[in-house]
Parts: C-alpha cells; sequence; structure tokens
C-alpha cells in the first residue's frame, strides 16, 4: 500500500502541481496531500488506506466587488497567484470529558499539516490548515491580521470535493431557509431529476419555484412547497451533512464544523464531472459572508471509513470545534419532558387563545376581556395535569406552547412584534403553576416561539429570561417559523448564523439550556457551548402528524442531520394512530417498539415523551422504556449498522453500570443477534427485551410487542428480530 501512496505523490507532481506536502493521521490510513497547481491556485485531495476519496479539488474565495470591502479587494480574488510561504506539520494527542453526549470522555488525535500561502500580486497571507484524524478530516482557511488584507466580503466560496465516481447518496435538497425535506436515497446523478421533478428554476442562479405540472407526493418528494420559509436555490443543490457510499463500500460523510460568524455551507453538484463545491447561504444584498481579519472559516470535514458504524461513533466534528467556554457547568443537566405540544400538532387544540381578534397588538390588544375559544392548550387545568403526570412518570419538564399572547396571528404576517415572551395569556397562571410544577419535583420548560423576527427576540431577549430566572425555567425551546426579520434574511445566512450564536451565550449568562427549532443545522458547537442541548434542524416527528415520514428516515438521521449535535426529533409516540383520539387521519411509520428504540439510537441529553399522557395510560408497560432510558452515557458501542436500513447500538448510562440497546430499521424490517461482549466479565445481569411482536407492522398492527426478562451475562448472544418499521428497545440492568 506504501508503494500505492508514494505513486500518486509523484504522479501528482509529476501532472500540475508546483509543490506537494502532505499529512497522515495517526493510524496512516487517512492521508491529506496538498498542492498549487501551475496557476498558483491551492488544491487537495483525500485517500483512504491508499485509495483516492477527494480527487484533487481546488479551494479558494471570490471576492465581491463591493465598495465596503477594502481597497484593493476589488481587484484580486483568493483564488490564484499563491506560493507555499512556509508549512509544517505537527502531532496532537489529547483527551477531554464531554458535559454530555454519547462518551465519558473523548481522544483528539490527529496530525496537522499547515501550509502559509502568499499572494504576491496582491501582498495577502493565507494559512491553510488541514488534521487528519483517523476516521477523517478537516481542514479551513484562516487570515491572519495584515495590511492588505482587513475587510473583505465573500462573494463565492470555491472549496470543491471532487469525488471518484457517482456514488450513492442520503441527501436532502439545498435550501436557504428550510431542513424539513423528506431524505432521499439515490445516486448522486439522479439529484437533478428529483430536484427538478416539484421545482423549477428560471435561469442559472434563479430560486427554484413551484412546479404545477406534478403529481405531489408530500413523504417523498425532494422539495416539499408547504415550508413557511423555503429558498431551494439549485436543480443541484444539497445540504450536508451529506451521507455518500462509494461502490466499493467506501462511507464518506461531508458536513462542516464551528459555524461562528459565517454563513452555512451547502454543497453545490456539478453532476457532468461529479464535483460538490462550497455553496454559503447569501445575506439580503447578495453577498455570503463579510470577514474582517484576523479570522477564520469554520472547518470543512470529510469523514471517511470502510465501516458505516464508524460514521456513527466518530468525534471528528466535536473534535473540531472550541473547548467548552462555560465555567461552571452544574446547571446544565439532560432533561426529559412531556409537553402540551402533540396535541396542537395533530390539529387538536389551538396555541391561540381567543377567536375575536384578526390582530394582535403587544400592550394594546387586551386579551382580558376577549371570549376564549375553548380550544386553547396552554391553560391551568391541562397543564397542571401533564405536570401530575410527568411528577408521576419519572419526567423532568413539561413543555408549555402558547402560554404567551401573540398567537393569534403568528405566522405568515412577516409581523415585526410578534411576541414579548413575557405576557402570559389569562388562563395560564405563570406563578401558581410554576409553584405547583416545583412543589412536585418538576419544572416547566419554556418556549419562545420568534416567528422569525430575530430583530424583535433580541430586543426582548434579557427580560424573557430574567423572567425565566424569576420563575425557576431552565430550558427554552426556540422557534423560527416564517420568514426571517431583518427582511431578506435567510435562515442560515451569517447574519442569522451570529443570532444563534448569541442567543445561545445570553442564554449561558441565564443558566438556561436552548433547544432551538428551525434554526441553522448544527455543527459540534455544543462541545463550546452545552447548554446548547438540542436543535431541530430537520423533519422530526411533528411530520407524522403533517402527512407522515418514511421508516427509514430515523435511520438515516443519524448519519446525517446528527453529525453536528442532537436533534430534539420528539420520540415516543405510542398511539401511532391519532385517528383513535383525533380527527387526525394519519399514522405514526413506526411500531411501539420503534418508538422505543429511537431513545437510545439518537442519541441526546434533551429527550421528549412526546405523547398525550391519556394514551401513555394505555401502554404504561412500554412506557416503562421511556421512564428507565438513559439520556446521557459512558460509553457507546455501534453493533450493526446501514444508512437507511438499520441501526444497533448499545449505550452505558452515565455513572452506572447499566446498558441500554436500542435497534431501529427501516420498512423492511432487520435482524441482528447482539453477543453481549461489552457487559462485565463475571458479572450477571437482567434484561428486560422490548420487542416487536411477531405479527407486528408499522402499518397494519404497530402495537404488537413483547416484555420479557432474563438473566444475561458477558458473551452471551441475543438474537433480536425487528418487523417492518420496527425495533428493539432492551435494558440490561446490573444485578
Ligand atoms: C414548529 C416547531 O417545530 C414545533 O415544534 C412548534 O410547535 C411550532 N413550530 C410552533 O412554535
Ligand atoms: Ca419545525
Amino acid at each position: 500500500m506504501k508503494r500505492k501512496i508514494t505513486t500518486i505523490v509523484m504522479a501528482l507532481l509529476a501532472v500540475a502541481v508546483v509543490s506537494a506536502q502532505q499529512v497522515l493521521s495517526p493510524n496512516g490510513n487517512v492521508q491529506v496531500i496538498f498542492s498549487l497547481d501551475n496557476g498558483g491556485q491551492p488544491t487537495y485531495s483525500l485517500l483512504y488506506k491508499g485509495e483516492m476519496v477527494i480527487n484533487p479539488s481546488h479551494m479558494g474565495f471570490e471576492l465581491a466587488r463591493d465598495k465596503h470591502a477594502n481597497k484593493g479587494m476589488n481587484e484580486t480574488d483568493l483564488l490564484t497567484g499563491f506560493e507555499v510561504k512556509d508549512y509544517k506539520v505537527t502531532s496532537h494527542e489529547d483527551t477531554w470529558t464531554p458535559v454530555w453526549g454519547q462518551y465519558k470522555s473523548i481522544s483528539n488525535n490527529y496530525n496537522e499539516l499547515i501550509i502559509d500561502l502568499y499572494q504576491a500580486s496582491a501582498n495577502r497571507n493565507m494559512t491553510l490548515r488541514f488534521r487528519a484524524y483517523n476516521d477523517g478530516i478537516g481542514f479551513r482557511y484562516e487570515f491572519p491580521q495584515q495590511r492588505d488584507l482587513n475587510y473583505f466580503i465573500i462573494k463565492r466560496e470555491r472549496t470543491q470535493f471532487a469525488l471518484t465516481g457517482d456514488h450513492r447518496a442520503w441527501w436532502q435538497a439545498g435550501d436557504y431557509d428550510t431542513q424539513e425535506y423528506p431524505m432521499q436515497v439515490t445516486r448522486l446523478s439522479q439529484v437533478r431529476n428529483r430536484i427538478t421533478a416539484c421545482a423549477s428554476f428560471d435561469k442559472p442562479g434563479a430560486v427554484g419555484k413551484r412546479r404545477t405540472d406534478y403529481t405531489e407526493d408530500r413523504m417523498r418528494d425532494a422539495v416539499v412547497w408547504d415550508n413557511a420559509s423555503q429558498t431551494v436555490f439549485s436543480p443541484t443543490g444539497i445540504q450536508t451533512s451529506l451521507q455518500m457510499k462509494t461502490d466499493e463500500g467506501l462511507y464518506i460523510n461531508i458536513h462542516e464544523a464551528e459555524l461562528v460568524n459565517y454563513s452555512c455551507m451547502h454543497l453545490e453538484l456539478d453532476d457532468k464531472n461529479m464535483i460538490l463545491e462550497s455553496h454559503l447561504t447569501p445575506d439580503a444584498v447578495g453577498n455570503m459572508c463579510y470577514m474582517q481579519t484576523p479570522c477564520r472559516t469554520p472547518w470543512r470535514t470529510v469523514m471517511v471509513s470502510d465501516d458505516a458504524r464508524d460514521m456513527l461513533a466518530s468525534s471528528l466534528i466535536l473534535n473540531l470545534n472550541e473547548p467548552c467556554k462555560i465555567e461552571d457547568t452544574s446547571w446544565i443537566h439532560p432533561t426529559k419532558y412531556c409537553g402540551v405540544w402533540w396535541e396542537m400538532i395533530v390539529g387538536h387544540g389551538n396555541w391561540h387563545y381567543t377567536d375575536e381578534f384578526p390582530s394582535v397588538k403587544l400592550g394594546m390588544t387586551d386579551f382580558n376581556k376577549a371570549k376564549p375559544n375553548g380550544r386553547h392548550r396552554a391553560n391551568n387545568d391541562t397543564v397542571m395535569r401533564y405536570i401530575d403526570f410527568a411528577a408521576r412518570n419519572g419526567l423532568d419538564q413539561v413543555l408549555v406552547e402558547g402560554w404567551n399572547v401573540g398567537w393569534e396571528d403568528w405566522a405568515n404576517m412577516w409581523k415585526e412584534d410578534v411576541f414579548d415572551f413575557v405576557t402570559p395569556y389569562p388562563d395560564f397562571d405563570i406563578k401558581m403553576l410554576n409553584d405547583y410544577a416545583h412543589s412536585k419535583g418538576v419544572k416547566l420548560m419554556m418556549h419562545h416561539e420568534t416567528s422569525s423576527s430575530a430583530d424583535n427576540y433580541e430586543r426582548h431577549l434579557n427580560e424573557a429570561y430574567s423572567l425565566m430566572n424569576r420563575y425557576g425555567y431552565d430550558a427554552v425551546k426556540t422557534g423560527y417559523v416564517g420568514d426571517i426579520i431583518p427582511r431578506g434574511e435567510h435562515h442560515y445566512g451569517q447574519y442569522m448564523v451570529n443570532h444563534y450564536n448569541w442567543v445561545l451565550r445570553e442564554a449561558a449568562k441565564h443558566h438556561i439550556m436552548v433547544n432551538g427549532h428551525e434554526a441553522v443545522r448544527p455543527t459540534g458547537l455544543c462541545r463550546t457551548w452545552p447548554n446548547l442541548v438540542g436543535n431541530e434542524s430537520a423533519r422530526g416527528t411533528e411530520y407524522e402528524a403533517f402527512y407522515g415520514s418514511n421508516p427509514n428516515h430515523t435511520v438515516i438521521l443519524p448519519f446525517t442531520r446528527f453529525q453536528g449535535g442532537p436533534m430534539d426529533y420528539t420520540p415516543g409516540v405510542l398511539e401511532t394512530r391519532l385517528a383513535n383520539w383525533s380527527d387526525n387521519q394519519h399514522i405514526v411509520h413506526s411500531t411501539v417498539v420503534g418508538q422505543l428504540a429511537l431513545y437510545v439510537v439518537m442519541c441526546s441529553p434533551l429527550q421528549m415523551a412526546a405523547d398525550l399522557p391519556q394514551n401513555y395510560e394505555k401502554f404504561m408497560d412500554a412506557y416503562q422504556f421511556i421512564r428507565d432510558v438513559a439520556l446521557d452515557w459512558d460509553d457507546s458501542r455501534y453493533i450493526d449498522a446501514e444508512p437507511g436500513e438499520y441501526i444497533t447500538v448499545a449505550r452505558k448510562a452515565k455513572g452506572s453500570d447499566n446498558w441500554f440497546l436500542g435497534g431501529k430499521c427501516d420498512e423492511k424490517g432487520h435482524r441482528v443477534d447482539v453477543r453481549l461482549d461489552f457487559l462485565d466479565k463475571g458479572r450477571k445481569y437482567e434484561a428486560t427485551i422490548y420487542a416487536d411482536g411477531k405479527d407486528a407492522n408499522y402499518e397494519t398492527n404497530p402495537a404488537s410487542y413483547t416484555i420479557t426478562k432474563k438473566i444475561v451475562k458477558q458473551g452471551d448472544v441475543l438474537k433480536l428480530v425487528e418487523v417492518p418499521g420496527g425495533g428493539v428497545a432492551i435494558m440490561i440492568k446490573a444485578i
């Protein structure tokens, strides 16, 4: 194999490059080769076990010809004409302790190649930093402070990922405002067909418009035209994290890490040459990023392995983020919650209090005089019922949505001052309910739907968080439904990235944990700000109430969306037939046991028990698993995994000898023999096995399951069978 690597380096040197540097991962499997091409443009390639994964790929930036950029910026892009001024290779090894997550401690071992570049024509310096880990690479651009590069505006980042073939891909249509599309499973060459089947593009560079001449399938289409804010930008635009698999069985995943003061990266596919290129989210005037040196971009990441399990076990994205910036993290804790939520999502109640007001003006609309509509769910009686359920059934918190005034006209009005986040509706007694909750050992969870008026949220933030402190809330679910204000900004642009990060920092000052819905997809920032305990940023369970998600959705998300951090997927709907208690005719595309498995398969310190108390009363034996399951782990062992098909994982509960095992599969079902070699030698355990019934099926018989107990020890083999749309959930308790 050594000879093969040498041959490739030699080939690169012979073809176009002026010079080449390289770095290998600690175990030698992952290799990055850097070079400048004839025109002095930076180029890198990536190899795994001697095989090419990313062909030589160009790097650099086109700059905006903009009066706000420094003099001199107008003439020269940061693309060509570079020379290598200096380079060095260093090694790094350390271990750190996450506040929560998959592992008790994480080793951060890499070799680093730092290339200092000089662009003589414009007298500019730029540094490229490549880190080679055993499971992939991260690289970023750095711009030291210098006389001739101060302010510059990025018009286009041109980081390429030249692929070696038309790989199979698990992907989502690129969009500046939403990540709530169905996941697609096709070869890359099919991306264009899938997107243009739903969207038409007037000319290159134009955003997509709804096609009227197609038969809509909202469970499967690449673009679904029902989001309150969406901007699909290209017939071949894809979101990250993008999971791929080569015909040779290599798994490749492209994402980014540490998205700070920059705009979110999508990928644009050149489907003739199979080259992906970074595509940043523009701002209201069409620029991508405003930079001032010293500064740097986020990391561009490529994970690679011939074992799918490594994609899930990897800590590469976390490792590339900065260490924790919160000194005292004692107030950050795993949280299991239920909520006054699913009934509204299903259509069995409202967020708004009255039907009398066509519009609300904060401070002027008097809700005390309004006639309640009788369907407002955030009322004292309902909330107390949820508190009682939480207190009796091992839940920490109760989320209440629709508690504060403004829901009468919150959506689609593009209204600036839509909520004040401090004024409750008349039927929500904030003091009494918090006192009641605390008296039972439970907390209320705050909800701040911003309706995407980021400006308004920032104006109210301090007061809103002070109110939370006053009443003893320590977690907030934020939301960004609708088009962004300031108008013209996108959910994933630099402006909003800075907003989300600022919210996180302000929340930390108030000792508040954040779970952001509709916010930008996470990029591992939860290492630095572990109060970011959750995000949505993909289709969660709520879509099951709108029209459904394929069973394979939940075994794609851990490979894609979860790469950057935990998701508030909101599992645990055990009454999967919504018509059994509401007028909603949809089903949740999972068996009951499949829902239980998600608590283990989807690693998150924040987990909802999404169903209604009265539905759980019908499934108390199965609910026991939701009550017992841990949310924070000392260890995680992936037993088998294939994107979109199945994931089986065993996790050891934090600070305990107990293990939990979760297996989830797609619509084809799955069988797996699990050898319990992770258990302690010579020790006995009691396994409580929640299994799909033999006759179970997510469509025809979701509620058939068995719960059995048996004594197990190290080396025993459990033969597990998951039915279509099903799963398995096991608690393994040390005796
Ligand atoms: C969309 C969120 O995903 C959902 O959870 C929430 O209930 C609504 N917005 C209202 O804020
Ligand atoms: Ca959402």
